[in-house]
């Protein structure tokens, strides 16, 4: 389809869950933002891991338990939740809106949730929290300037946020043909606002060097920067796109404060397992020393409780808000939170859990 269709004003009938915002997205984003959006690294496995390993987990419920008066609330590094669902950082959120940031943003704090702004938002990071109704996270790529990346971080603080989220699973894009394929580029007005200030990287390579190796790893974060974050900062630090146990020890002793269990949507390395699957041993590892998040292919309630059930205090969504955000703006943001709320609450009730700290492994069908 090349006609993109302008976003809905009332949420029609038969747009009732997750699923039906990506089928009506399709006709309400261009070629350009689906080939960004909905594509992933090389092919695709990953992305598709984590859409498929929620299936594979069965609740097991429990009946006749009283839950009147229950509830999904919970307070997580400085955000007052109503229920554990955030909006994930996603990147240049023009593409698909021309509110973009701001309308998931105003959304999420509308429904009591929250969005974590991306360093790569089309939408500068004081602008997003001046619509947002309650504090948010910032999710931080370090910059190759240090200097400015540090400017970021003071920023964030200034304007409010209460989180930091370092994201580590992508010091460099992974392999996206899909994006290669559709030619895809940032339209003319869609940029990097927090970073317009920033001179752009500009790799000065000798015959026969890597840009990887000699150029884009050159400044890509090391355990060493937590230590170099923490001192400028007194905002917690979480660090997203952990999948091995190993790293999550070493995040303990690094003392970072909490981590997103992640693979970056299969957007970052492709091959690597689902993150539902590398949750549990993350949870094994840290023993309960720190909160875990989990993100990728959550689309159901129930995938919300299979992961809090496996570990997770939380989760968050990605491509189902875009998809929201395309086809109908704050509205459909909000309306998706709405329903995804609804459905965890379904869950819950039916599986005889009336708050989040009801909810252990044994509400998994043993397999
Ligand atoms: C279009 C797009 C842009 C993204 N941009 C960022 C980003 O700027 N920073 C980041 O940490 N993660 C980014 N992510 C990854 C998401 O935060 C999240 O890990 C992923 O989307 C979760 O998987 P899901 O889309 O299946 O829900 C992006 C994901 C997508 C789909």
């Amino acid at each position: 389809m090349s006609e993109r269709l302008p976003p809905l004003s009332d949420i029609p009938a038969d747009l009732v869950c997750a699923a039906d915002y990506q089928r009506y997205a399709a006709q309400h984003m261009s070629a350009n933002a689906r080939a960004y959006i909905d594509t992933a690294a090389a092919d695709g496995l990953s992305h598709a891991a984590n859409l498929a390993a929620y299936a594979r987990w069965q609740l097991a419920p429990r009946v006749l338990a009283d839950v009147a008066g229950g509830h999904c609330r919970l307070s997580l590094f400085g955000l007052e939740l109503s229920h554990p669902l955030l909006l994930a950082p996603v990147a240049y959120q023009k593409l698909v809106h021309a509110d973009g940031e701001r309308a998931a943003a105003y959304a999420a704090s509308q429904l009591g949730s929250s969005m974590v702004v991306s360093t790569l938002a089309s939408t500068t990071l004081e602008d997003i929290a001046a619509v947002s109704q309650s504090p948010q996270w910032f999710q931080l790529y370090l910059q190759h300037d240090r200097a400015f990346s540090a400017d970021l971080v003071h920023r964030a603080e200034a304007a409010g946020y209460c989180a930091l989220v370092l994201t580590v699973d992508a010091p460099l894009a992974g392999v996206r043909n899909g994006e290669q394929r559709a030619g895809f580029s940032l339209p003319p007005g869609v940029f990097a606002a927090n970073l317009a200030a920033m001179a752009p990287y500009q790799p000065q390579l000798a015959a026969g060097q890597s840009m990887v190796f000699d150029g884009l790893m050159t400044f890509a974060p090391r355990w060493d920067d937590i230590a170099w974050l923490r001192s400028m900062t007194r905002l917690p630090i979480l660090l997203k796109g952990v999948l091995s146990p190993e790293d999550a020890r070493l995040a303990l002793q690094h003392g970072v404060d909490g981590l997103i269990v992640s693979n970056h949507g299969g957007r970052t390395l492709d091959g690597v397992p689902a993150s539902l699957d590398a949750l549990p041993r993350i949870a094994d590892a840290v023993a309960g020393s720190m909160p875990l998040l989990l993100d990728g292919g959550i689309r159901r309630g129930s995938d919300i409780l299979k992961a809090l059930a496996l570990g997770a205090r939380a989760v968050l969504i990605g491509r189902p808000y875009l998809h929201a955000l395309a086809t109908a703006g704050a509205l459909g943001v909000a309306h998706l939170l709405r329903v995804l709320q609804e459905e965890l609450e379904v869950a819950m009730a039916l599986s005889g859990c009336r708050t989040l700290d009801d909810i252990s492994p044994q509400l998994l069908w043993p397999r």
